[in-house]
């Protein structure tokens, strides 16, 4: 073990721009240094490091962190192996600390749980391979369904022989406790009967976490009696939360990454058959419902998924559920089901390796499409159901945290059930009120605090917060500057009267008349080559910025108008719908985004007097002073608070 001072030295001594630029270019862009993402194949930068916060944080990955947490993330290290990596780039001896016998004695419940676990997972395996029963049973059944060699090895998987005990009496003898071997779920007891195994004569699947290790197993029979469960699954345990766990995940990670996207399917077979096919960015939700957990666990790689499903009724439900809960994570979703009711399993036998990846491609039917067409055919003319039709979808397009895109949805809504867009909108503003009136889902900033979640560190997280404001900010002004919008103001005889203003004046004079600016230096340069225009009464063209000499400029402009449009472009080709008509909801994302950003603002303002307050001590004046400047920003956040509701924004 390092001892602790020698990491304390490392960590002090290691300089996190200088380690990282050995893997990025990096170019200093302020205070800050920034890249292209390791992590994804972008074209513009977005991974920035910050060297006197000792972080760095990939916009494009949603990755994050110190440098022993880059080292691990991007070489694939362990802590103590990423540590070695630094001491040896700086030349610092390494103490090491042996472990007292206490110590030893104390390793935690979990460690222990894993040493069973990799145990049984190389026992199943040799069983398979090297044994006649795993061999006639185990590994043959593997190949009669297709599965190569390579492929077997590559998920280690195994065979449990039917002998009773062979496992749990090969580990007691080996020196395994019972104690461990029972709370892994793989040897069971019956009050004062000999212990046995509880995995028996099953072909064995081990389910690795993300890291690559492996914390339980599913077993399947291979009898087809039908009064046998078809898969026993390790029990719950500290090692293993069954809801938190995507199968295949350690072996995709990366590619979901490269590809910015990952396949979502339901069994380990089918998980299994389509890495043998190539498609390496697929994960399995092992049979159950999708849970928020392993929504986020995926969000960590990628914003989209497409679902692959087989094409019975029951998959199909099964996948509306699962699609709801991955939109209201502002997910991008989509499907693809195969002919004849196949699973990916077994369609991609059927296929070569190439019409497998094309017909993905081909195939994959944004999940509005999906459920619509589903819907309608259940429906046919039945008004009444037709009308629970359109509520079921305005439902799911209610769930997406993202205005701009919830509209676009709403317009191919309206215009595949041929109903008008008024009606929809009406429909879904009435399920916003009354999920707002619940209050726990309406948060308006949910994307982005559970994408940072676990970011630790309080300022830091605010100030990530910030940017993405910032960035929001911006991409409105840039996309919609020059839209029209109509805005409500108080006339000198106290009546309201509607007023039309450019988007652009409404967001600049927001901002001037608080007195506020933006803070990262490349929204600032666009935002006062925008103000410089309208000052002159003159709207910029968008080719001002994307072709602007000012790099900066230029790359932050056209990735701002570009992800902007990406999706309204796709529709109005394939669709004939017009971006100018998600107007109607711009208004809202203007207002939406300015109070989002002054909250933040204000927040961080409070935070600041808070500790200046700490540092004045006794000095009462000063006391005074800036706690009536608490009492103003508290009264301008719980302004902020009434325009989003009741909720609490904490
Ligand atoms: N599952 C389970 N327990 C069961 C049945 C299914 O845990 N009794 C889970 C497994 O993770 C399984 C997934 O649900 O992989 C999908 O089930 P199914 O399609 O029945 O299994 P496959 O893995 O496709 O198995 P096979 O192709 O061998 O029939
Ligand atoms: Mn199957």
């Amino acid at each position: 073990m390092i001892n602790r001072d020698t990491i304390t030295r490392i960590m002090d001594t290691a300089i996190i721009e200088e380690v990282i630029g050995d893997f990025v270019h990096l170019k200093r862009a302020g205070t800050t240094f920034k890249g292209l993402s390791p992590f994804s194949n972008e074209r513009t930068p977005s991974f920035f490091v910050v060297p006197h916060k000792g972080i760095y944080k990939d916009f494009s990955s949603g990755k994050g962190g110190n440098v022993v947490d880059f080292l691990m993330e991007h070489e694939k290290l362990n802590y103590p192996e990423a540590l070695r990596w630094l001491a040896s780039k700086y030349n610092i001896e390494i103490e090491e600390e042996t472990p007292s016998e206490d110590q030893i004695k104390e390793r935690s419940d979990r460690e222990q749980l894993s040493i069973v676990t990799e145990f049984a997972r190389k026992f199943f395996e040799d069983q398979m391979h090297d044994t006649e029963e795993g061999q006639a049973i185990g590994l043959s059944y593997f190949k009669e369904r297709g599965f190569r060699d390579d492929i077997i090895r590559k998920f280690q998987l195994g065979y449990s022989p039917e002998q009773r005990d062979a496992l749990t009496k090969e580990a007691l003898s080996k020196g395994y406790s019972q104690e461990f071997l029972e709370k892994t779920g793989l040897t069971r007891q019956r009050d004062g009967g000999a212990p046995y195994d509880f995995f028996r004569g099953r072909v064995m699947f081990p389910i690795h976490n993300v890291s690559g290790k492996v914390i339980a197993f599913g077993g399947r029979t291979l009898k087809s009696e039908k009064d046998i469960a078809k898969y026993f699954n390790s029990p719950e345990s500290e090692l293993y939360h069954k809801s938190k766990v995507l199968y295949g995940i350690h072996l995709a990670k990366q590619s979901i990454v490269k590809n910015d996207i990952c396949y979502l399917v339901e069994g380990y077979t089918d998980v299994i058959s389509l890495v043998q096919a190539g498609v390496e960015n697929v994960v399995g939700s092992s049979g159950t419902s999708l849970t928020e957990d392993q929504i986020r666990l995926i969000r960590r790689y990628t914003f989209n998924v497409t679902i692959l499903y087989d094409g019975d009724a029951a998959g199909i439900r099964a996948s509306f559920r699962g699609i709801n809960m991955l939109l209201e994570q502002g997910m991008n979703v989509k499907v693809v089901l195969f002919p004849d009711g196949d699973d990916p399993d077994g369609f991609s036998k059927k296929v070569s390796s190439s019409e497998l990846q094309e017909y993905l491609t081909k195939n994959a039917m944004d999940f509005m499409v999906f459920k619509t067409n589903q819907l309608l055919g259940d429906v046919g003319n039945d008004p009444v159901k037709r009308a629970g039709l359109i509520r079921d979808i305005v439902e799911s397009i209610a769930v997406i945290p993202d205005t701009i895109k919830r509209n676009v949805y709403l317009q191919e809504c309206s215009r595949l059930m041929n109903m008008r867009e008024a009606v929809l909108i009406a429909e879904m503003n009435k399920m916003l009120v009354q999920r707002s009136k619940k209050g726990s889902t309406a948060r308006p900033n949910e994307s982005i605090n559970e994408e940072i979640s676990d970011w630790t560190d309080e300022a830091e997280r605010e100030e990530f917060d910030l940017y993405h404001q910032e960035r929001d900010y911006v991409r409105l002004l840039l996309a919609y500057g020059e839209h029209i919008i109509e805005l409500p103001v108080e006339n000198e005889d106290g009546h309201t009267e509607m007023v039309q203003v450019a988007m652009a004046e409404f967001l600049i004079g927001s901002l001037e008349q608080d007195g506020l600016v933006l803070e990262a230096p490349e929204f600032a340069k666009v935002y006062n080559e925008y103000v410089d225009f309208i000052a002159r009464e003159e709207f910029p063209e968008p080719r001002h910025f994307t072709l602007n000499p000012d790099q900066e400029i230029s790359a932050l402009s056209s990735d701002l108008l570009t992800t902007q449009y990406a999706l309204s472009l796709n529709w109005t080709a394939r669709h004939n719908i017009h971006p100018e008509t998600e107007d109607m909801l711009l208004r809202k994302a203007a207002k939406d985004c300015i109070f989002r950003l002054k909250l933040r603002k204000v927040m961080q303002n409070s935070k600041n007097i808070i500790k200046e307050m700490e540092e004045a001590g006794d000095n009462q004046e000063k006391l005074a002073e800036l706690l009536s400047e608490k009492i103003l920003l508290d009264k301008a956040r719980s302004e902020i608070a009434k325009y989003f509701g009741s909720v609490v924004l904490e």
